[in-house]
């Protein structure tokens, strides 16, 4: 459904400039300050083709634009023209959409007939999920959620980091001292002790540094015994990373893994080597490119072909199977290098598709109040990081609402919730820091406040024993200012979704989610829902229905639960 207010602005400013009245709608925004307006009309973009000054082009604009109808006042700000609409037209307009979409309110259809790939998560075999992948988890399946939303079709691959040299060096480890009872009953985390351990004994055996590099070899050729350990290993540790991704709520549409490309590879770099694209280096295979940016390595001096090497494979076979429109890497800002070459590469093997694939980097994450043992090898596990998330839930549940009959679930739910949005709530190239104090606050910008909102809104609605959303309602009666605000909010909320889209940045849907609840909850403190006045009472019950609405469907962007109690 579409926006009402959009479309009469649009017609104008369209009638007015000649644009189409789609791109007007596009540049459309929402001024931070309900004084300034209830839609702002950016003029810096127009400037170019006007070839005039914005703040001109918002004089002159705000004289051609018509008032009357649903515009109720145009006026220059500067480079912007702000447009007030009917507050009672945006109102029941805004309500009307919300209650005939309910839950589907702010979906649409944008990508219909788009395929998108993201590749997201992607942690390295044969050792625990650790903290290292959480962000890319996060990020990865809400932009996945995001995008369903829109309409896209979504393939989610994690691209396991399953092949290389740390393989050879697991079997090493194993080799020398394995024991298979031990990696039956707990295998990622055994492994991982064998593999710090082989770490800690290298420096005094160089012998094992030998043994881990025939191993790789051997894994390469294909030797049977090193193949058969390394799919044990493999198998291993994808069943317990399967655990992890139930625990937050995640799927992947396909589990991909370096492994696969391995092959194909080798004959893609002998076939870049005669097209002259891959050139020798002292002993490597590299590519160059025309400009300043770093040669990339495909194959070492040792013949061993890299992680890019594979990378093009991998592209090039998601091209083929999902004929994709567009193509997502959520990985780590460290390898903004490596993604910049990969897409060069792919161009100059002629597949112009690259330009459709995009990294998606992100900052580091920092915990604080958790010991990085270096008897672990100086990692956290992210089980250890949920569980404990949970246990400092149930405590606080325990405190604060002790009656609660769904305990275990509701700490499951807000626990990890906590996490996931503490990864998602700033700029996602910015680094995180987590406290725990801090992430599971439930007054403070965190997912358990918006839950704690979410659930306290559900009560309002339980306590209200007459059909939910009420019938027979007068929407006009949400007049008060508080109200407005929050109906503003809501009509913002499609948007937002598109905006997020477009940016790769789950977190303007988090905090809008808090914007979302701070005018909500200005609502709840000025204007009592339920009253003696029925007509009143049904028309507050209606808008904390679709406040409710929207939060529990942004929670759901983010992949974050909405318990109707906690
Ligand atoms: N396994 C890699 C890592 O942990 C991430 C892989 C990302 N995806 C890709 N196609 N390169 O750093």
């Amino acid at each position: 459904m579409s926006n009402p207010f959009v479309d009469a602005i649009s017609e104008q400013v369209s009638k007015a400039t000649g644009l189409e009245s789609g791109q007007v709608a596009d540049l459309l925004e929402i001024p931070p300050n309900p004084d300034m307006g209830d839609y702002a009309l950016p003029c810096f973009t127009l400037a170019k083709t006007m070839r005039k000054a914005p703040n001109l082009i918002a004089e002159e604009l705000s004289d051609q634009v018509e008032v009357g109808g649903t515009i109720t006042e145009v006026k220059p700000a500067g480079p912007y023209l702000n447009f007030f609409v009917s507050k009672s037209d945006l109102v029941t307009g805004t309500m009307a959409r919300v209650l005939a979409e309910g839950e589907q309110y702010g979906r649409s259809k944008v990508g219909e007939g788009k395929t998108i790939v993201v590749d997201f998560s992607s942690p390295n075999i044969a050792k625990p999920f650790t903290i290292g992948h959480l962000r890319t988890t996060a990020i990865g399946n809400s932009l996945v959620r995001i995008h369903e939303a829109l309409g896209w079709k979504v393939v989610g691959v994690n691209y396991l980091g399953d092949w290389g040299a740390p393989h050879g060096m697991n079997i090493a480890a194993y080799k020398a001292w394995g024991d298979e009872d031990k990696v039956r009953q707990n295998p990622p985390y055994e492994l991982f002790n064998l593999y710090v351990k082989f770490n800690a004994e290298v420096e005094s055996d160089p012998s094992l540094t030998e043994s881990a590099q025939a191993w790789t070899r051997n894994l390469e050729a294909g030797d049977e015994e090193a193949l058969t350990l390394w799919k044990w290993f493999r198998e291993e540790t994808i069943e317990d990373f399967k655990r992890v991704y139930r625990r937050m709520g995640v799927e992947f549409s396909d589990y991909s893994g370096e492994s696969l490309y391995h092959e194909p590879s080798t004959r893609l770099v002998e076939k870049l080597t005669e097209d002259g694209l891959a050139v020798e280096s002292e002993g490597a295979l590299v590519v160059k490119f025309d400009d300043d940016m770093t040669p990339a390595v495909l194959q070492t001096s040792h013949g061993t072909i890299v992680y890019l090497g594979r990378d093009l494979c991998a592209a090039a076979d998601r091209k083929a199977r999902y004929d994709f429109d567009k193509m997502l890497y959520v990985v780590g800002a460290e390898q903004t290098l490596h993604f910049k070459q990969l897409f060069r590469t792919l161009k100059m093997m002629g597949h112009d598709w690259a330009d459709n694939c995009a990294h998606v980097p992100f900052g580091l994450i920092n915990f604080k109040g958790m010991k990085m043992s270096t008897r672990k090898g100086n990692v956290i596990f992210l089980e250890e990081v949920l569980d404990r998330a949970v246990e400092l839930t149930h405590e606080i549940i325990e405190e604060k609402n002790p009656d609660l009959s769904n305990k275990d679930q509701v700490a499951k739910d807000v626990g990890i919730g906590a996490i996931i949005y503490a990864d998602l709530d700033s700029r996602r190239t910015r680094d995180v820091v987590f406290e725990w104090e801090e992430i599971l606050n439930f007054t403070g910008e965190t997912g358990p406040y918006i839950q704690y909102t979410h659930a306290r809104y559900c009560s309002v609605l339980r306590k209200f024993e007459q059909t939910i959303p009420p019938e027979d309602v007068d929407l006009s009666l949400l007049s008060e200012p508080e109200a407005v605000a929050v109906v503003k909010c809501l009509d913002d909320y499609p948007k937002k979704i598109e905006q997020s889209a477009e940016n790769h940045e789950p977190s303007q849907i988090a905090t809008y989610l808090i914007d979302l609840c701070t005018e909500a909850n200005r609502f709840y403190t000025a204007c009592r829902v339920v009253s003696e006045d029925e007509a009143l009472t049904r028309a507050r019950v209606t808008l904390v229905y679709a406040i409710k609405t929207v939060l529990k469907s942004g929670l759901g962007l983010l992949g974050m639960k909405a318990p109707e109690e906690m």
